[in-house]
């Protein structure tokens, strides 16, 4: 059980891993924030979790397309006297392809959600953990950050800076005790590939490529808490990340894409 006033921060925290990454801390003993846009969903999870594990799990409704939200979150926090020692910046989108979708503004957006406002909440909250000599931070990227591949040109890209914000940050600030972790999840059973229309995708993969959001979950609390920079979780993409990085496998993987 944490102190009365710490907390664990989760944004998209009203489905998929970041409802999990709420179901999991709070069976640990974690008072929680949960952040995301549907309050009806984070209603219902903060009531099911206040009951079964005795927490206190607090909601903030925010839309983290909009540049203030950082800003919100954060005065929030202040304002209400918890202490945030616990960060996991989940939310996240498809999102447009960089070439194909044609709008800026929608292009715009996604930098937002995706890069700056994990920046935006590193920014306002690791200080404070640094100041208090201990914090917990799990920045979810992908394993579509550490290849990179033909098309798009934004997921991967936004998921990579992520991974390298994740490094920096941990390497500036573990020994202050704040330990700071990039997750990188393969395929995962969520409702990512449904908001995003890529259910015909999804089913016409192998099963095998798939994990449950509650081992991926696991694998990234053990992995923070064992202070790696970048976490791969499900056994299956740990043993492909090392032939990813290979510079040999790299230049195999370098496929360029046929004219349309
Ligand atoms: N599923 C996979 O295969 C997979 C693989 C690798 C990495 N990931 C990453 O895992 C993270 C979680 O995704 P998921 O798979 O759990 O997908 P999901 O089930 O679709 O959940 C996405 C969450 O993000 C929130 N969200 C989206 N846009 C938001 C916004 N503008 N403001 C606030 N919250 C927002 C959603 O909440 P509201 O709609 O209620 O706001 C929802 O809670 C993402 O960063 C994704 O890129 C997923």
């Amino acid at each position: 059980m944490t102190a009365r006033n710490e907390y664990a921060l989760i944004t998209g925290a009203s489905a998929g891993l970041g409802a999990e990454f709420a179901r999991q801390l709070a069976a640990a003993g974690q008072n929680l924030i949960l952040v995301a846009r549907r309050e009806d969903r984070l209603s219902a999870l903060a009531e099911e979790l206040r009951a079964a594990h005795k927490i206190d799990c607090q909601l903030i409704v925010a839309d983290l397309n909009e540049p203030g939200a950082g800003a919100q979150i954060s005065s929030t926090c202040v304002s209400s006297g918890w202490q945030v020692s616990f960060l996991v910046n989940n939310a996240g989108v498809a999102g447009p392809d960089l070439l194909k979708d044609r709008d800026w503004t929608a292009q715009q957006t996604f930098f937002q959600l995706m890069m700056l406002s994990v920046a935006d909440l590193c920014h306002r909250m690791i200080p404070n953990m640094v100041e208090r000599g201990y914090g917990r931070v799990i920045n979810v990227a992908s394993v579509a950050a550490r290849v990179p591949r033909a098309g798009g040109c934004n997921y991967g890209p936004a998921k990579a800076y992520l991974v390298a914000l994740s490094e920096e940050l941990n390497l500036t600030v573990a020994a202050q005790g704040v330990h700071v972790s990039a997750l990188c999840p393969g395929f995962t059973h969520t409702e990512f590939h449904e908001t995003a229309g890529l259910m015909d995708m999804k089913n016409n993969m192998a099963k095998w490529l798939w994990y449950n959001a509650d081992v991926v979950v696991r694998d990234a609390i053990k992995g923070v808490e064992a202070g790696k920079p970048v976490v791969v979780s499900g056994r299956l993409y740990r043993w492909l990340d090392p032939i990813f990085q290979s510079v040999w496998t790299r230049r195999l993987l370098r496929i360029k894409a046929r004219p349309e």
